[in-house]
């Protein structure tokens, strides 16, 4: 396990922020901390990155306790926390020259690794501007190649895609998988559920402080429901040969909605979707519209949560 947390516990006054979490994450692969707004997740990251000391239970991170050897952690782990934690003032190419220095790399590996990290990072154009004049997407992206300088084993992401336009996030995505294929442990939390979706072998969902769930996305999205198949019929008058068609093969009672939109479970998944088709046709049933409906993480996430995203 690159990460693993017992019981932790924190509270900050009246809250309290966390109430026993236990999280686990294999090396080399990618977690997902889920949860609405307040639940938790940056006070987990904080304390995983030694930056926060919990009140109870514990945690090693890299093999190392994050209480009692937190140097040790420290120099394994790289956090991008929600907001960017870069120089205003210098350039993008001196931030980076900067932390390498600091890190003892000593100048020219410092000006190499700044170099590689600012083309990896397609700021290569932009490594002689301020960042003050950075968009905030371009933030992000220095931010998180701050975050590399030291080529971490266990990478924190706290929100690393908020605000940024949908090319950016993609960006972003492939370069966070190529550092998992590379070996890298990843534990993210984020907002966007096609985030999590993406990028994510295992998600964990908290709320106020808990955990509620636990699971690879395939296995959240079964627990909410499984897959349906939503048919329409050309012509109203179809929709009762439909039904008898559809009812072959579903695993419940059909269920037909104020449009004539006739919903089945499908037990048998693909195999299930060939079924259908071929009872649709046996019954002389014109189909208009013909979807197999998957729950969404969003799904799994009111369901657990009650609240949207
Ligand atoms: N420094 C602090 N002092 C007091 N309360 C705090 C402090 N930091 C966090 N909290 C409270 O602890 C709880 C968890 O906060 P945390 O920042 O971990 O949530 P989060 O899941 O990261 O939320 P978000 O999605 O908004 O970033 C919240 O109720 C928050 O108000
Ligand atoms: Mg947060």
């Amino acid at each position: 396990m690159a990460i693993q947390a017992e019981g932790l516990r924190k509270r900050y006054e009246q809250t309290e922020a966390l109430g026993g979490v236990d999280l686990e994450v294999p090396g080399g692969t990618v977690l997902g901390l889920l949860g609405p707004n307040g639940a938790g997740k940056t006070t987990t990251v904080r304390m995983l990155a030694t930056l926060l000391e919990p009140d109870g239970g514990r945690a090693e991170v890299a093999g190392f306790d994050v209480v009692r050897q937190p140097r040790e952690v420290r120099r394994r782990i790289g956090l991008a926390g929600q907001y960017a934690a870069v120089d205003e003032h210098l350039t993008g190419r001196e931030n980076l020259v900067l932390i390498g220095t600091l890190l003892h790399l000593g100048r020219r590996s410092a000006r190499e690794r700044a170099e590689s990290l600012l083309d990896r990072f397609d700021l290569t154009g932009a490594g002689d501007r301020p960042v003050r004049t950075y968009s905030g997407g371009m933030r992000r992206r220095l931010d998180l190649a701050a975050c590399l300088v030291a080529t971490p084993s266990v990478l924190f992401l706290d929100e690393p895609t908020t605000g940024l336009d949908p090319v950016s996030r993609m960006g972003l995505w492939n370069v966070v998988r190529e550092l998992v294929a590379d070996g890298m442990t990843v534990l993210l939390t984020t907002q966007y559920l096609e985030e999590a979706d993406f990028l994510a072998d295992r998600i964990t969902v908290i709320d106020s402080g808990r955990v509620i769930a636990d699971g690879t996305p395939d296995e959240l999205k079964r627990k909410v429901g499984e897959e349906r198949l939503e048919v329409s019929v050309a012509r109203l008058d179809g929709v009762a040969a439909a039904v008898t068609a559809l009812r072959a093969v579903s695993a419940d009672e059909p269920s037909v909605d104020a449009d004539g939109l006739i919903s089945i479970a499908l037990g048998d998944g693909m195999g299930g979707l060939a079924t259908a088709a071929v009872a649709l046709r046996e019954q002389g049933v014109e189909v208009a519209d013909f979807a197999l409906r998957r729950p969404t993480l969003d799904d799994v996430f009111v369901t657990l949560t009650g609240k949207s995203t």
